[in-house]
């Protein structure tokens, strides 16, 4: 079942693959076989990825520049993708913003950027994608990485929250409307990841991150590894009967909300 050619024969677009989780995946599914194009706003850091990657023999790599705010980019890329490997299998919808700020201080602006990075962008991936999805030989997958702070809400952070929460709503939509077509819709909730941009921003700049450590059950971040290893079961055969669902890899994170210590 777990053969290091698992994921052989697909090809997969994450989004935000240049940096972080979304590069960790990217590093997995290459490592089981299959293409990988990793789609951003930054072509310098799309570029060194690309580079680091097929420098440890992983060739089968591919980057497109896009925001995700802008669907004829995303389309644009989706296309891109297509053209060059042959076929779209599974989307990993990995980008997103976020930032510090209560929501007294928070301007219009600020509250949009972060909706239209999360939700919207991941419309735009999923709406783009949708087409040669429904064409791929096994299973297409879509996974949306969310946090469970989308249940719980997000003090200092209800940008994000609101945005992955309307993921989460999306995923569940999806993978009802477009279940007969083939597709699976799953997302993941990771818990605070070591070595990332978002546990810098919210934990390590804030000093908080000792705190953050207490309140996961097994006592430690996470690491990109284990978001990724999600990634993988959920995109590959292993999951076939899996859809709609929130795996989520955080250590007990979500439920010491009802612990005393
Ligand atoms: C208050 C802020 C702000 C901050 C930006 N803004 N940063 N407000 N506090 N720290 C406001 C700006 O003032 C502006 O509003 C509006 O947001 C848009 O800012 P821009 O800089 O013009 O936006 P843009 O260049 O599009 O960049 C988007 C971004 C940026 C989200 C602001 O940080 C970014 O590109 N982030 C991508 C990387 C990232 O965030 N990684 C972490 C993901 S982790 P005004 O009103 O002034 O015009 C994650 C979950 C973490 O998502 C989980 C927990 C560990
Ligand atoms: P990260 O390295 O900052 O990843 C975010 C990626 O999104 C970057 O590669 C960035 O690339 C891309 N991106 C941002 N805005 C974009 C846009 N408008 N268009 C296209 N790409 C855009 O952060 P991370 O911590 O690994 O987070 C990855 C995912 O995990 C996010 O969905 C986050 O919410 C989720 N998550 C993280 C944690 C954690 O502890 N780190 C916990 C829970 C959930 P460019 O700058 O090149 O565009």
């Amino acid at each position: 079942m777990y053969s290091s050619d698992l994921l052989k024969g697909r090809v997969a677009l994450i989004t935000g693959g240049g940096s972080g989780i979304g590069l960790s995946i990217a590093e997995q599914y290459l490592a089981l076989g299959a293409k990988v194009a990793i789609v951003s706003r930054n072509a310098e850091r799309l570029k060194d990825a690309v580079a680091t990657l097929q420098a440890r023999d992983m060739k089968e790599i591919a980057s497109f520049q896009a925001d995700v705010r802008n669907y004829e980019q995303v389309s644009a890329a989706v296309n891109a993708v297509v053209n060059r490997f042959g076929s779209l299998d599974i989307l990993v919808n990995n980008a997103a913003g976020n930032f510090f700020c209560p929501t007294a201080e928070m301007s219009s602006n600020a509250w949009r950027t972060v909706i239209d990075i999360d939700l919207n962008g991941t419309f735009h991936g999923c709406r783009a994608a949708y087409a040669h999805l429904r064409e791929s030989k096994g299973d297409g997958c879509i996974i949306n990485i969310i946090t469970m702070q989308a249940l719980s809400g997000w003090p200092g952070a209800a940008h994000a929250a609101a945005a992955k929460a309307g993921i989460l709503s999306l995923t569940r939509t999806l993978a009802v409307e477009w279940g007969r077509e083939g597709i699976r819709v799953n997302a993941i909730s990771p818990g605070p990841i070591g070595d990332t941009e978002g546990a810098k921003r919210i934990y390590e700049d804030r000093g908080r991150a000792d705190l953050e450590r207490s309140r996961v059950a097994l006592g430690r971040f996470g690491n990109k590894q284990e978001v990724a290893n999600a990634a993988v079961f959920l995109a590959s055969d292993l999951a076939s009967f899996v859809t709609g669902e929130n795996l989520i890899v955080d250590g007990g994170r979500w439920l010491k909300y009802v612990s005393e210590k």
